[in-house]
């Protein structure tokens, strides 16, 4: 039996789809997926869970139409406008992870100002994956260690490799949700995926509601982990 798990991460999956069975463009169902983050993530937080990582925007979302992507790296502001506040007062921290090169400015000073105010609350973190690849999140780490260590004979560990990864400073991974039913990773924490337990729900994010949260975390307790062991 497992406790509550210390580090979530969400696909947060299926806007376009949801909108489209609402007869609806596909930016009403990312306006819808941004507000229920508050839902979840206050929900996370009550249940204990201390990192919560959500897949915002990939390193491959660039290939969408640039309507879509402008809307996407707007969505910040309306966000935070709409809830930093009730972050603050559930005592959320908000962190990024991903790559800033790339992202427009503005897009980077809203999220900057939302760590910024954040930084000091305790209960949650609540961490942002914009810009983020799993790949170039391996590739970063690699130049930064080299950058540091040059071609010296210093042997890495895993655990060493892992302190040079956006995630260093989080709890391991150990539960990643992916809504609307695609069976992919696609390309979202390869490294900290190593042992993670998977679930795969049929909902759409914006139906995704906390007391999905509730079940697959109460589901989550109940699974044993063995990581190569035997019971
Ligand atoms: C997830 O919903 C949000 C982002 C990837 C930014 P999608 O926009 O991928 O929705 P579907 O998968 O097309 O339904
Ligand atoms: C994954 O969803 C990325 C995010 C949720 C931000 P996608 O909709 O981009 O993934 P694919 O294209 O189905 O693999
Ligand atoms: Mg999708």
């Amino acid at each position: 039996m497992s406790s509550v798990p210390q580090h979530i991460a969400i696909i947060m999956d299926g806007n376009g789809r949801w909108a489209k069975e609402q007869g609806k463009p596909r930016s009403y169902g990312h306006l819808k997926g941004a507000e229920n983050i508050r839902n979840i993530a206050i929900k996370a937080s009550e249940m204990g869970v201390k990192v919560l990582t959500l897949y915002a925007f990939s390193t491959e979302n660039w290939k969408r139409p640039a309507e879509e992507v402008s809307y996407l790296m707007n969505l910040p502001k309306i966000f935070f406008d709409k809830y930093l506040e009730e972050l603050m007062a559930n005592d959320i921290r908000v962190q990024m992870i991903g790559r800033k090169e790339g992202l427009p400015e503005e897009t980077v000073s809203i999220l900057d100002r939302a760590i910024e105010k954040t930084a000091g609350n305790q209960s949650m973190t609540l961490v942002f994956a914009v810009n983020y690849g799993g790949r170039s999140e391996i590739v970063d780490a690699v130049n930064r260690y080299v950058s540091e260590y040059g071609n010296t004979e210093h042997q890495l560990t895993e655990e060493e490799f892992g302190k040079y990864l956006y995630t260093a400073d989080y709890p391991e991974l150990e539960l990643l949700i992916r809504t609307s039913l695609d069976y992919r990773i696609s390309n979202f924490l390869l490294w900290q995926l190593s042992y993670a337990e998977m679930y795969f729900i049929d909902k759409y994010w914006p139906e995704f509601s906390p007391e999905d949260l509730e079940k697959i975390i109460s589901d989550f307790t109940g699974r044993h982990r063995r990581f190569g062991g035997l019971e």
